[in-house]
């Protein structure tokens, strides 16, 4: 079992490591705790605000454990103009899941698309939608 001292034993010595520790730590917990948090300030020479203000400014970085299934919706211009918005009341339907907005996973032109963990879902209709959040 890895823990947040192997996490930053092997990011030691590359530049700018902030960032890829606290993806692996957010994979590894589901969440960055205010522990981690001091952990890593002080392995980096960092204070807790600044890795604080980091874990705060990106959205995809958690504060606290999430106890459902993260789906990421895509709600970006693109998608919208491919129909997501019809989407969005079959994700609120539900409380099972939750799903967060993104605004954008690269996917502009087979979208409406959606993320969870690291799968990318494209061509997004409703009953294939219904399917993956069933799936989840
Ligand atoms: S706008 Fe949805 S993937 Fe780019």
């Amino acid at each position: 079992m890895a823990s947040i001292a192997d996490i930053l034993a092997e990011h030691k010595g590359r530049e700018g490591p902030l960032l890829p520790i606290l993806h692996d730590v957010q994979k590894l917990f589901g969440y960055i705790s205010e522990d981690a948090m001091r952990e890593i300030a002080s392995a980096l020479n960092l204070t807790r605000a600044e890795v604080y203000g980091v874990v705060s400014f990106y959205h995809d970085f958690r504060k606290e454990a999430e106890a459902r299934p993260v789906l990421k919706l895509c709600r970006a211009e693109a998608c919208k103009a491919r129909g997501v918005e019809a989407l969005v009341p079959i994700a609120d339907s539900q409380s099972r899941i939750k799903v967060e907005a993104i605004y954008c996973l690269g996917l502009c032109a087979v979208g409406p698309s959606a993320m969870v963990g690291d799968t990318v879902h494209a061509r997004l209709d409703s009953a294939k939608f219904k399917t993956l959040l069933e799936a989840m």
